[in-house]
């Protein structure tokens, strides 16, 4: 099969048309500003009130925040880490083994975002795996770098467990039953996002990921700490946010928009890239069960306001949302508004 990922070996001196962004929608990455306020949260604070209120005013003013002293074994992480870089840095032979096209597939290599609907291409190759449960999909996961399937199984169990502890934060920021969320999204399932950003010889033609909101409930986003790239959009600009060492950066979905009736916000986010070093980041996803059913919580309907979003399944929002390019200027989640 041709090698249709960028981390091919093949050194590009200028990027290929596809990648090129019409003028209007570029990075602009001189206009980006480093973001000085990013909430970081300790999660280790005996004062629980003061981590619910702090995460319900991260939710509410910016969508996003950043987690330490998280629980998440700090030697887990940088194996996670390391195993990823050595997965993007095997022969692109044995990784054309696992590239597909297929949204629907539980374990596949591709590249830029959703190939076959998209206009202009990005710069990025990502491992997409299904991680829940573990029994079901570690078969089918890499078993080249050897130690791939446990080093990802253990790291994945750390950061359900981180998810879950985060949701209750959130339901209760809300004023609602701390395990409210985990009722509503029933058993959930998990993904990871491996994402690999090559250095890209013109970084101001194109993205690596363009803005977007995340389609799913909870995202727990490791980042390279030694390579910047992700850039948030706050109060209509975008803001680069730096790498905390032993942080992870936490956004909020388009379900938890959905479920607090627009009260917290789906951070749109981007991610960049740079000619001189590739970056990694790796997303975790916490994502509604399929039948869960997705509305808004009553107690945060009754404001006057009314249900702002209809009710849906996760799987009819996944399915809408896979269907479509990202689209920089419109969350999916519009698709779903009552009238
Ligand atoms: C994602 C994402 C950002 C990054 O995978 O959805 O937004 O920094 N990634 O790679
Ligand atoms: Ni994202």
């Amino acid at each position: 099969m041709q090698a249709k990922v960028l981390s091919s070996g093949i050194h590009h001196s200028s990027i290929p048309q596809s990648y090129i962004r019409p003028e209007s929608e570029r990075p602009r990455l001189s206009q980006v500003s480093a973001c000085d306020d990013v909430p970081i949260i300790d999660l280790s604070s005996p004062d629980r009130p003061l981590i619910v209120q702090k995460v319900g005013q991260a939710c509410k003013s910016y969508g996003f925040f950043q987690v330490i002293n998280h629980g998440v074994n700090l030697e887990a992480v940088k194996k996670m880490s390391e195993v990823a870089y050595e997965f993007f840095g095997l022969s692109v032979e044995e990784k054309m083994k696992l590239y597909s096209e297929d949204p629907s597939k539980t374990v596949r290599l591709s590249t830029s975002f959703n190939i076959n609907k998209e206009k202009v291409h990005n710069w990025r190759d990502y491992l997409r795996l299904h991680c829940y449960p573990l029994d079901t999909y570690v078969p089918q996961w890499p078993s080249n770098p050897p130690s791939f399937k446990d080093t990802v199984s253990n790291y994945c169990v750390e950061v359900r467990e981180l998810g879950f502890r985060i949701q209750e934060f959130i339901s209760e920021s809300l004023g609602l039953h701390k395990d409210y969320i985990k009722n509503v999204l029933g058993d959930q399932g998990q993904h990871m996002a491996v994402n690999y950003y090559p250095p890209c010889p013109e970084p101001e033609l194109t993205f690596g990921l363009p803005g977007h909101t995340d389609p799913n409930a909870l995202t727990i986003l490791l980042q390279d700490v030694n390579v910047s790239g992700l850039q948030v959009l706050k109060q209509g600009n975008w803001v680069a946010i730096k790498p905390q060492p032993d942080a992870f950066v936490i956004n909020i979905g388009d379900q938890i928009q959905a479920l607090s009736n627009g009260i917290y916000m789906s951070v749109w986010h981007r991610a960049v890239v740079n000619s001189e070093k590739p970056r990694l980041s790796v997303a975790s996803f916490l994502c509604p069960q399929d039948e869960a059913l997705i509305s808004p919580a009553k107690p945060l309907t009754e404001d006057g306001r009314g249900a702002i979003y209809r009710g849906f399944t996760y799987t009819e929002y996944y399915k809408k949302f896979w269907s479509r390019d990202l689209q920089k200027d419109m969350s999916c989640l519009e698709l779903f508004k009552n009238e």
